[in-house]
């Protein structure tokens, strides 16, 4: 199975970092949010990733492709494990590129994949949102879709007062964490929400969907949205993923973020620990 990364958007609600490089390529405590992603893709056994990127997004290629200076240096100056470090990364996977000329929305994004993809199930994952948990999100949504036939998408309940920032379902479970989903609106407002479960930026998606992509309406914000192109697939999942989800497109979430995984790692746990109560007792 290939993979799509939708990379190309405009990553407003994180001006002025995101003026002059990509919210993808924010790190998020020790390499780019982007990779993450990549990362997941690799460990659900993709290998095919399509990058779909725009104006300004030059950094994203540079960061996957080799850098013979940066790696002469390296060796020249004995840093041998981060040479290893620095050249795995441009080993990760086969990873191509497609430009969106016009940032209309992240339906037309995932269109753009529509020669590279062909007539396959494919994988798509927002760069701007990592996962965790102990099988990949993507791992676990193309089990769904062997198992089914049809397109998975991954879900997850959210505070009633967060519903108007997502794609919301609603469905039957038709086994644990599975639903069949019969509705889905994009962002609706807190009332008229048929549920608290919101799309997380994980798909796996029968290539039906580009046919209706291609005759989508502009709808949310003036946007192409995927989601009003998924309400209208013949047969769709949503799996509650077994694990967690980060959205690191507003500053607020992708700094919680950086924290969480800084003290998950041994190696900065403790200080960071001592210094956040250091903080914490002078901010009371
Ligand atoms: P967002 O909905 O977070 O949009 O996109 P955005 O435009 O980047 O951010 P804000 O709202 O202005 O802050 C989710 C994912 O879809 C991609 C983004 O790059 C992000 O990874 N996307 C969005 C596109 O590739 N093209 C688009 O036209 C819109």
């Amino acid at each position: 199975m290939k993979a799509v990364i939708p990379a190309a958007g405009l990553g407003t609600r994180f001006l002025p970092s995101t003026k002059a490089q990509p919210k993808e390529m924010l790190p998020v405590y020790d390499k780019p949010t982007i990779q993450y992603v990549i990362e997941e893709a690799v460990a659900s056994g993709i290998d095919d990733i399509l990058i779909v990127t725009g104006k300004g997004k030059r950094q994203i290629e540079d960061h996957f492709d080799r850098s013979f200076e940066l790696e002469h240096n390296l060796r020249e100056k004995g840093k041998i494990d981060t040479l290893k470090d620095v050249k795995a990364i441009s080993d990760l996977a086969d990873i191509y590129y497609v430009r969106q000329k016009k940032q209309k929305g992240l339906g037309d994004a995932i269109y753009q994949a529509r020669k590279h993809i062909g007539d396959e199930p494919f994988a798509v994952l927002l760069g701007d949102t990592i996962t965790k948990g102990d099988i990949p999100c993507t791992k676990s949504l193309i089990n769904i879709y062997n198992k089914y036939n049809a397109s998975a998408i991954a879900v997850e309940a959210v505070p009633s007062e967060k519903v108007e920032r997502y794609g919301i379902i609603s469905g039957n479970e038709i086994e644990k964490n599975v639903y069949k989903i019969d509705r889905l609106v994009e962002k609706p407002l807190v009332d008229e929400a048929p549920s608290n479960l919101a799309i997380m930026g994980r798909y796996v998606l029968d290539s039906d969907i580009f046919d209706l992509l291609k005759d989508t309406e502009p709808g949310f914000g003036g946007e192409i949205q995927l989601t009003d192109a998924l309400s209208n697939l013949s047969q769709i999942y949503g799996h509650i993923f077994n694990g967690s989800s980060y959205d690191i497109g507003n500053r607020f979430e992708w700094l919680k973020t950086s924290i969480e995984f800084a003290l998950n790692d041994d190696e900065s746990h403790d200080e960071l620990l001592k210094y956040l109560t250091e903080i914490c007792k002078c901010n009371h």
